[in-house]
């Protein structure tokens, strides 16, 4: 059986832009953040640009016009879920008109990917109830799966975010644990870096590409102000990732 072309993904996560491109987040220009990525987001030459959430730090029409500007400019398929600052029903009728995908299953190769909305209104916390963990149970289990949601599953010990965090994310991992085909679970919303293993699935945040806190601190620590995204190789036996930084 011939073997197949492995995917190259882009994750990429809280970008923050407000209505007013010159405004400032957490010290940061989010714009001018997220344009420093463009050169090596685009030598990267992802097959998949995965959007996690948190693109707009106010809900503006005019931000998400500008996220899908920057997104169209890595000439792929765009996949996205929201984070707890987006308004879905706001970026929905932007992004689909620019053919980007909302899944929530998509083909990638070996693999099968779950966007799963983690999003409640007013809420900086996420949860999944069922419908929303509905996807997983639409996965072929012949592919390998990944995950991706705004919320972190676990938490990544820094209390400032982990407060808001998902809620009973036991019902995730009890949807995980029935489905062998599951890899990894991606999330962004912790602006920091973060690596860690559970019960044989890989749980990876996605830095922001706005302001990122060092890892693992109590309260928003400035110190790694490099915009960063996540990369992923998706092959026919497994995966590897890693940061892709400005
Ligand atoms: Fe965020
Ligand atoms: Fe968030």
């Amino acid at each position: 059986m011939p073997r197949r072309k492995p995917t190259r993904l882009l994750q990429v996560s809280d970008c923050h832009l407000a209505r007013d491109p010159a405004s400032t987040y957490r010290d940061q220009n989010a714009d001018a953040n997220l344009d420093r990525l463009m050169e090596p987001a685009q030598r990267w030459a992802p097959d998949l640009l995965v959007l996690t959430g948190d693109l707009s730090e106010d809900a503006s029409i005019g931000s998400y016009c500008r996220i899908r500007d920057w997104a169209r400019r890595i000439e792929c398929p765009v996949a996205w879920i929201p984070g707890n600052h987006d308004d879905r029903d706001l970026m929905a009728p932007v992004f689909d008109d620019a053919g980007f995908d909302s899944g929530p299953v998509i083909d990638a190769g070996a693999w099968q990917l779950a966007l799963l909305d983690s999003v409640w209104p007013n809420d900086p916390g996420g949860e999944l109830d069922e419908t929303r963990l509905a996807p997983l149970a639409e996965l072929d289990r012949d592919c390998h799966a990944g995950i991706f949601v705004h919320h972190q599953p676990i938490p990544v010990g820094a209390a400032w975010i982990d407060k808001v965090g998902m809620r009973s994310a036991e019902r995730l991992w009890a949807g995980v644990r029935e489905l062998p085909s599951a890899r990894f679970i991606a999330f962004g919303h912790v602006h920091q870096r973060f690596r860690q293993r559970v019960d044989g699935i890989d749980c990876l945040a996605c830095p922001s590409t706005a302001a990122n806190s060092l890892p693992a601190t109590p309260r928003f620590t400035h110190g790694e102000t490099t915009p960063m995204a996540r990369w992923f190789v998706l092959g026919e036996t497994g995966f590897r990732s890693g940061y892709l930084a400005a």
